[in-house]
């Protein structure tokens, strides 16, 4: 969008974290098979994602595929999956383009699981894009929020077993510095359209103090306007942390 158009906000979130929900649900609307209602979301994603970054938004983070959709139809991850290294060859296409509006690329989840050669493009498009810091752009692949808490555990324990740490001396900012967003801030907003209410283990632990906007908007029909209007309730917003 041209920079004169955009719109200004008093307040933005630091780190806006959208689960991309409804696809399947656009789709039987149609009466189109669920992939196709896939196809449309990722092209939303790329919309939002380019125009949330235009808009000055340091960090996001979309949720593209859960520990829990493993469950799904076989040929319905497989479509999920050839979308997925559609989007990573692009990446590599577009990489003058992603390099100049500095997107540095992270993927969160576990690796374990995913298709070899996706996860050979997951890595170079970390690579090429490592340099940078102006928008971080997290995708959420094959990611659990509890999973996360386990493998920060798991970590710390680690250095107990090593007897380089004491169980007493274990702090919240050890746990964060062990998750797959060590580093970055905490979500200040939680997009989810699609009429559900709920966070189905998105980001559990940063969420503490997330701010929460929801649409009965599908996700391939989610457009600039409904990102601005989340936007807008969150200027809105009063944030106590607890205090008065
Ligand atoms: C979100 O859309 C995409 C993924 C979870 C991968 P859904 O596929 O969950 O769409 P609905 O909820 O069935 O409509
Ligand atoms: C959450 O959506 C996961 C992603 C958007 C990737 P789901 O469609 O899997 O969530 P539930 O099953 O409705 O809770
Ligand atoms: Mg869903």
């Amino acid at each position: 969008m041209d920079q004169a158009q955009l719109p200004v906000f008093s307040v933005l979130p630091q780190h806006v974290g959208i689960i991309m929900d409804g696809n399947g649900r656009w789709a039987k609307q149609r009466g189109l098979p669920r992939y196709k209602g896939h196809i449309e979301g990722a092209k939303t994603f790329r919309k939002i994602g380019e125009f949330a970054g235009d808009l000055g938004i340091h960090c996001l983070t979309f949720y593209a595929f859960s520990t829990e959709n493993w469950k799904r139809p076989p040929e319905e991850v497989a479509a999920i999956m050839d979308l997925f290294r559609e989007y990573l060859r692009e990446l590599d296409d577009r990489k003058a383009e992603n390099e100049e509006k500095g997107i540095k690329v992270n993927f969160i989840g576990d690796r374990t699981g995913i298709p070899r050669d996706i996860l050979a493009m997951m890595a170079h498009s970390e690579r090429i894009t490592r340099k940078k810091d102006h928008v971080i752009l997290n995708i959420a692949v094959n990611y659990g929020g509890r999973q996360e808490i386990v493998h920060s555990v798991r970590e710390l324990a680690k250095e107990i077993e090593k007897g380089r740490l004491k169980a007493k001396d274990i702090t919240e900012q050890m746990i964060s510095d062990h998750l797959y967003t060590a580093g970055l801030p905490d979500p200040d907003l939680i997009i989810r359209p699609s009429g559900e209410y709920r966070l189905s283990n998105f980001l559990l632990w940063q969420s503490a103090y997330a701010e929460f906007w929801y649409s009965d908007i599908l996700w391939p029909d989610f457009t600039e306007a409904d990102f601005t209007k989340a936007l807008r309730a969150f200027e809105q917003r009063n944030r106590r942390f607890g205090g008065v």
